[in-house]
């Protein structure tokens, strides 16, 4: 960690072990794990049944490469997830994370269009502000100016259209407007880059934290959908951080009529940190395309592994039998109604917003106005080290340099239960007085 940290940085507290919505430090100190880690431990900590599972594969076999032998969970688990995405997803491809996940999905798509005989197709819109991974592809369809400005040099950015954010609205234009602008903007650059170049839009259906788990309307996803018939372009879902059950329905698309991508991406609660784990689902017309003209030209040597498959494998059979997608539209809306208490009460919360499990809140110098805190304050960095003094842990990255907003993630494990949901919501508040309180004294709040 200390690879990463800035000179000077404090050290966090190190983790000794885990076990429900709770991490444990090595002094034996408690932490509410309010955000899932980085929105991952969907089952929580040390959860019995994948553990089980773990040491039996184990025990069985852990590594055999794909090319040579398929395994009994690959096959399970592909089956399994094609079944709760729905129609339009029949294929499953596997790799280790989510960075790689979009890598694979983007890739897919280029080598779709030159199979559909488009060779011609290759740019990737995506928003601005958003967030796809590290990786070079990923940081290509990426919107955030801060880490475009180091690597830019090293890889080929690719057009961007704004984000819908609808916190900060310039003066008399409505929300409902801007929405639909921002879905009309799709259309105005797929024809300003020249249709016939244009490959696919990928978008987080459901933000992270580059938009605060920004949610749009019904209206917005169907005009976009649309729109990439229209254009033949096709519509990439990255759902690794909003899919797998965390808002209430396994795929977020799932939400909303006429709003189904061609490719999805899952990662992170997908294996819900029982092992590095991400996904690619996408319909026979692609992958078969694809196989008919020699396959798809991608791997890594951990794609497909049999120990990770028949981990996920086992974290979605405890995600379904727990009924934890169901729970987390209803433990979702409690959580909800008790952020929105805390923003009546607390001068530094000015908006919150999200879906099932999936919520975030913006820190904002000023209600009124929506004034943000001045930059240098690193806003989000700070409230984590309060909440660890509250024994609660909560994850931040500032994404953009907070140009969008200084965002919280609050985002628990799904088997959170409605005392625990209280005792997260009240652990916060005291972090939020504390902050505050600070704040005041550093005239920042002025
Ligand atoms: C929406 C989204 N896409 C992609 C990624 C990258 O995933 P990973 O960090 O597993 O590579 C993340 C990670 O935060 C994410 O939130």
């Amino acid at each position: 960690m200390s690879f990463y940290l800035p000179k000077g940085a404090v050290r966090p507290p190190r983790v000794e072990r885990g076990k429900g919505i709770h991490l444990y430090d090595e002094r034996g100190n408690r932490y509410l794990d309010a955000t899932s880690g980085a929105v991952v431990s969907n089952l929580g900590h040390s959860n019995p049944r994948v553990v089980a599972a773990m040491v039996e594969q184990a025990h069985r076999v852990t590594f055999a490469y794909p090319r040579f032998f398929e395994s009994e969970h690959n096959v399970r688990l592909a089956g399994r997830l094609t079944e709760l995405a729905g129609e339009g997803f029949d294929r499953a491809f596997f790799v280790s994370g989510g960075s790689e996940a979009n890598e694979a999905a983007l890739k897919l798509a280029r080598q779709y269009a030159i199979a559909c005989g488009e060779p011609a197709r290759w740019k990737v819109i995506a928003r601005d502000p958003s967030y796809h991974g590290s990786t070079m592809g990923a940081m290509a369809v990426t919107g955030d100016s801060f880490t475009e400005s180091i690597y830019r040099p090293m890889f080929q950015p690719m057009p961007k259209i704004p984000a819908p954010l609808t916190y900060r609205l310039e003066p008399g234009v409505t929300a409902e407007e801007h929405v639909e602008r921002c879905a009309q903007a799709l259309e105005e650059r797929i024809l300003e880059e020249g249709p016939e170049s244009v490959l696919a839009f990928i978008l987080e259906p459901i933000g992270g934290l580059s938009t605060g788990a920004l949610v749009s309307s019904p209206s917005y996803y169907r005009k976009i959908r649309e729109i990439c018939d229209r254009y033949s372009v096709l519509l990439i879902h990255d759902e690794i951080m909003s899919g797998a059950g965390r808002t209430g329905t396994f795929l977020s698309s799932q939400h909303w009529e006429g709003s189904r991508p061609d490719i999805v991406t899952l990662a992170k609660g997908l294996a819900a940190g029982y092992t590095p784990f991400g996904a690619v689902l996408a319909p026979n017309r692609i992958v078969e395309t694809i196989g008919a003209q020699g396959g798809f030209v991608h791997g890594h040597t951990y794609f497909s592994n049999p120990f990770s498959c028949a981990v996920a494998a086992a974290v979605i059979d405890e995600v379904v039998d727990q009924g934890l997608i169901e729970r987390a539209a209803r433990m979702g809306q409690y959580l909800d109604q008790r952020l929105r208490n805390l923003q009546q009460e607390s001068r530094l919360v000015g908006d919150v917003r999200g879906k099932g499990l999936l919520m975030a809140i913006e820190l904002v110098a000023d209600k009124e106005t929506r004034r943000q805190l001045r930059p240098e304050m690193n806003a989000p960095a700070r409230l984590t080290n309060y909440g660890l003094a509250h024994g609660i842990a909560l994850y931040n990255r500032r994404a953009n340099r907070g140009q969008f907003g200084d965002i919280q993630l609050i985002a628990p494990p799904l088997i959170i239960t409605e005392s625990e949901v209280d005792d997260l919501v009240e652990r916060l508040r005291r972090a939020l007085v504390d902050f505050e309180r600070d704040l005041k004294q550093e005239g920042a709040l002025g």
